[in-house]
C-alpha cells in the first residue's frame, strides 16, 4: 500500500509491504541509516526516532502505522550546518560512542527532554523533577550501551536539560 510521510522535514510517498516495520522503511527503502537495527525486538533503542516528536523504537512500528506523521531521524536533528544542541554537548564531554548505539541515544535525549512528569525514580510525583543524573539515567534506560559507556553520556544530556 502507499503511504504518505514527512520524514526529517520531506514529504516522502512509498509503496510499502504493510508487515515492513519503520526501521527497514528508513533504511532500506529512503536510505536513512543513521537508525540502526540492533535486537530488532524493542530491547536495545538503536532504533530509536522520533514520530510526531515523540521517541520510538522504529523496529516496534510498522510502517503503515506512520503514514501520515511527521519522522525525525539522526539524519535530520542538524540544521544545515548546524548541529542540534545535543551533537554539540555530546563532542564537547567526548559522549560520542559507536556508530551502533549513538544515533539511537541522540534521538532519545532530543525526546526525552521534551517529555515532562515523573519518572520511575522520582521521589515527589507532584511536581515536574528536576532532570539529575539519576532521572536521565532512568529516562535513557531503553538506550543501551553494551560498552558501559554512559557517563559522558549523562554529562552531555545534562549540559542541555533545561
Ligand atoms: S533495534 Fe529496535 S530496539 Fe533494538
Ligand atoms: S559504544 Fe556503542 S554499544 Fe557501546
Amino acid at each position: 500500500m502507499t503511504i504518505t510521510l514527512q520524514v526529517n522535514g520531506v514529504p516522502r510517498t512509498v509503496d510499502v509491504d504493510p508487515r515492513m516495520s519503520l526501521l527497514d522503511l528508513l533504511r532500506e527503502r529512503l536510505g536513512l541509516i543513521g537508525a540502526k537495527k540492533g535486537c530488532d525486538h524493542g530491547q536495545c533503542g538503536a532504533c530509536t526516532v522520533l514520530i510526531d516528536g515523540r521517541r520510538a523504537n522504529a523496529c516496534l512500528a510498522l510502517a503503515v502505522a506512520v503514514d501520515g506523521r511527521e519522522i525525525t531521524t539522526v539524519e535530520g536533528l542538524a540544521t544545515g550546518e548546524e548541529l542540534h544542541p545535543l551533537q554539540s554537548a555530546f563532542m564537547e564531554h567526548d559522549a560520542f560512542q559507536c556508530g551502533y548505539c549513538t544515533p539511537g541515544q541522540l534521538c532519545s535525549a532530543a525526546g526525552m527532554l521534551g517529555e515532562p512528569g515523573p519518572s520511575a525514580v522520582t521521589d515527589d510525583l507532584l511536581v515536574d523533577p528536576d532532570l539529575t543524573p539519576e532521572e536521565i539515567s532512568e529516562r535513557m534506560s531503553g538506550n543501551l550501551c553494551r560498552c558501559g559507556a554512559y557517563v559522558n553520556i549523562v554529562r552531555a544530556i545534562e549540559e542541555v536539560a533545561p
